[in-house]
């Protein structure tokens, strides 16, 4: 399988998946949007304070779309379901009734584009 790349300029390495989710400017200061990664798997990307995270969309708990019905505030985001939290830089659940984490993606920033390396993700 031939390298990823972001761009022209930016070759990555064989088991690295770059995959640009959005424009910096499409997700406000505390805000959330959805993103979808090459194998359709959904994700929740947030802007804290021009810092960027990406965590699986659904949560652990439930079917809830966190982009669609969760309401961020400083690291953690707050499922509107039943009031669960993850911290959305761990993915870390924070409180009942969420118990299990959510997989979280390492961001990179590029010329105004949001990327994930989609081969990162934790468990
Ligand atoms: S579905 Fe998210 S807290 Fe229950």
């Amino acid at each position: 399988m031939a390298a990823a790349r972001c761009c022209e300029e930016h070759d990555m390495s064989e088991t690295s998946e770059l995959v640009a989710l959005c424009a910096t400017d499409d997700i406000e200061q505390g805000g959330i949007r959805r993103g979808t990664l090459p194998d359709g798997h959904a994700v929740a990307i947030y802007n804290v304070d021009g810092e960027y995270f990406v965590t699986d969309d659904i949560c652990s708990h439930g079917e809830a779309s966190l982009s669609e019905d969760g309401m961020l505030e400083g690291h953690q985001v707050e499922c509107s379901w039943h009031f669960g939290r993850f911290d959305v830089r761990t993915g870390e659940a924070c409180a009942m009734p969420c118990e299990k984490a959510l997989r979280t993606w390492p961001v990179r920033i590029e010329d105004g584009r949001v990327f994930v390396d989609a081969g990162e993700g934790n468990a």
